[in-house]
């Protein structure tokens, strides 16, 4: 049967005669629908993450009426539908902790109601992978719209970009460099229009991302969230769900190991977030692909660094669409992806992109004359890290990446706080600061504590960078030589936990290792003394997390959200 004939699956609900579709047909009409709406039309879901809470998605209500509008001039029927949202600058202990309970809410949310497909409205950083893991598993026709980033922040006529250089700032003022007067003009003139943050943190990477796996309309990821062509890409999202639905075009046709390469190429090409790597870890699960952490560092070890956005460039987002955005950038490295792989458009990734033209090259450097010939993110493993850490190099000071020190350790976040600061700390320049408990158990969440502050009375002295390793992740708007992911954690008993101050720890990042100079005999009798602190819950969301979630290195997803061998089972319809 060609896929424009094959029944619409809402038709299970609304097509029926009995009194299930009179009743699934009375209480639509509740909402002053017609009756055509339900001869033949496909429903198409908008899953909008919009809260006010999600200061980054406000301003999803109004993409989503221009979603709308494609929709319905295409002779589909929308539903908009909202789902749990995650804020970034608000949820406590961070939002990786619920991002895996938003996906499991898109997932069933599209599972469960009359949808034949669906469109995805993200922003803000966990709500992009959180849709797409959640529609990867329920794996109806979907398409993504994501939010774009906030025009540039601008103070005393210098730009000012999201986070990147609050982490600046804020380091001026405790020097003592910037006044507090100063301090609260950088505050008001940072963000100044809707949109998600506007360096190539977490939230840029991931639309971009989205962009490169194929799951959005071509050059969709970069506009700014208040360019009207934001809303034209809506609306034209919109019309091409409904062409979706007909060709039955799912996300495992597009969502493939192919796509995932293309996605970890552009990654690294932009210089993205460290955190896209535990999600797309996490979406290579939940699409039953198995994409080991070396498959990262091969691919970043022959991407140079093209875009020159900050933390690792100068630029910023606004600038980065002007350029031509993430079809220049995929059109550049053309040969090292797989063109073939198939898009929500119904073409290629090679036939989207073709004849993208760059209009600056200061912003999306040529590939010969790139930021860092190869390596945005590198993976180390050793004996501190056996399971895996990752390295921003393309953020990171050039004179660290190959650096040894004495360890100064601090046993979690609070013992971090409390003594950072203390003109009694014994640290140096060539002292590596070490965390513990901030990884997916311990923390819990995996919270952004990884790029530690630099120690007042060392920033005094105008040191401006150190070595840096945890078991946390870091802001993508962030930078500085700073090991993350470090696994197993320190919670679990990882060798983080074992590591005492004074050890001499040795970051190798040419070798991509990591090791802590203590003897085997010695790190023994450290573990059999050591004992796992009491878990943070004992009931609720919390308990499922601490039970079922995976390390950094497997995504942090939960252990019974990856896609398994036994194909889905069909439940009736009840009322
Ligand atoms: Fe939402 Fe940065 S706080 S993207």
């Amino acid at each position: 049967m060609p896929d424009s004939q094959r029944p619409l699956r809402s038709q299970e609900w609304f097509g029926r005669k009995d009194k299930l579709g009179f009743l699934h047909r009375s209480w639509m009409r509740a909402e002053g629908f017609p009756g055509t709406v339900f001869e033949g039309k496909p429903v198409i879901g908008i899953c909008n993450s919009w809260s006010e809470l999600t200061t980054c998605n406000a301003h999803l209500r109004g993409v989503a009426e221009a979603v709308k509008r494609g929709v319905w001039s295409a002779g589909g029927f929308p539903l908009e539908f909202p789902t749990m949202s995650l804020g970034e600058p608000y949820m406590r202990p961070s939002t990786m902790m619920f991002r895996n309970l938003m996906a499991m809410d898109v997932e069933e949310s599209i599972r469960a109601n009359p949808l034949d497909g669906v469109v995805l409205l993200c922003g803000c950083d966990k709500t992009t992978p959180a849709q797409l893991m959640g529609a990867a598993s329920a794996d109806l026709p979907a398409i993504m719209v994501t939010g774009g980033p906030m025009l540039k922040g601008i103070w005393r006529n210098q730009e000012v970009g999201s986070g990147t250089d609050v982490w600046r700032y804020w380091d001026e003022l405790r020097a003592g460099r910037i006044s507090e007067e100063e301090w609260c003009e950088i505050e008001c003139s940072m963000s100044r229009s809707a949109g998600h943050c506007m360096v190539m943190g977490t939230a840029s990477t991931m639309t971009s991302l989205a962009e490169a796996l194929g799951m959005t309309l071509t050059g969709c990821a970069n506009i700014p969230a208040v360019d009207s062509r934001r809303y034209e890409i809506a609306q034209r999202s919109g019309e091409r769900i409904v062409e979706m639905v007909g060709e039955d075009l799912k996300p495992s046709k597009i969502l493939t190991r192919e796509a995932l390469e293309n996605a970890v190429r552009v990654d690294m090409a932009i210089g993205g977030s460290t955190n896209a790597i535990i999600h797309l870890k996490a979406l290579a699960g939940r699409l039953g692909i198995a994409f080991p952490l070396d498959r990262f560092d091969e691919i970043s070890r022959e991407t140079p660094v093209v875009a020159n956005i900050r933390p690792s460039g100068k630029h910023l987002m606004e600038d980065m669409y002007y350029a031509g955005g993430v079809p220049v950038v995929m059109n550049d490295l053309l040969d090292r992806l797989h063109g073939g792989a198939m898009t929500v458009t119904g073409k290629t990734i090679a036939e989207n992109v073709a004849g993208a033209q760059c209009h600056n090259r200061e912003v999306l450097l040529p590939r010969g004359k790139p930021l860092q010939p190869s390596g945005g993110t590198v993976i180390l493993y050793g004996n501190l890290c056996p399971q895996g850490a990752v390295l921003k190099t393309s953020a990171a000071a050039e004179n660290l990446l190959q650096h040894s020190g004495k360890a100064v350790v601090f046993e979690d976040h609070e013992d971090l706080m409390a003594r950072i600061d203390s003109p009694d700390l014994d640290v140096d320049a060539t002292s590596v600061l070490v965390l513990k408990n901030g990884g997916p158990v311990g923390a819990p969440g995996m919270p952004e504590y990884g790029n530690m502050s630099i120690p007042a009375k060392l920033l005094k002295e105008g040191v401006e960078d150190m070595v840096r390793i945890s078991d946390a992740r870091m802001s993508g708007t962030s930078y500085g030589t700073v090991v993350l992911h470090i696994s197993p954690e320190s919670a679990v008993g990882g060798p983080l936990a074992l590591v005492r101050t004074g050890d001499a720890i040795r970051l190798d990042t040419a070798g991509r290792r990591l090791d802590l100079l203590v003897s085997d005999e010695e790190l023994e009798k450290r573990r059999a003394a050591w004992r796992a602190r009491e878990p943070h819950y004992d009931r609720g969301y919390g308990k499922l997390f601490l039970d079922a979630v995976l390390q950094a290195d497997e995504g942090c997803d939960f252990s019974f959200l990856r896609k398994t061998s036994r194909p889905e089972k069909k439940l009736p319809l009840a009322f």
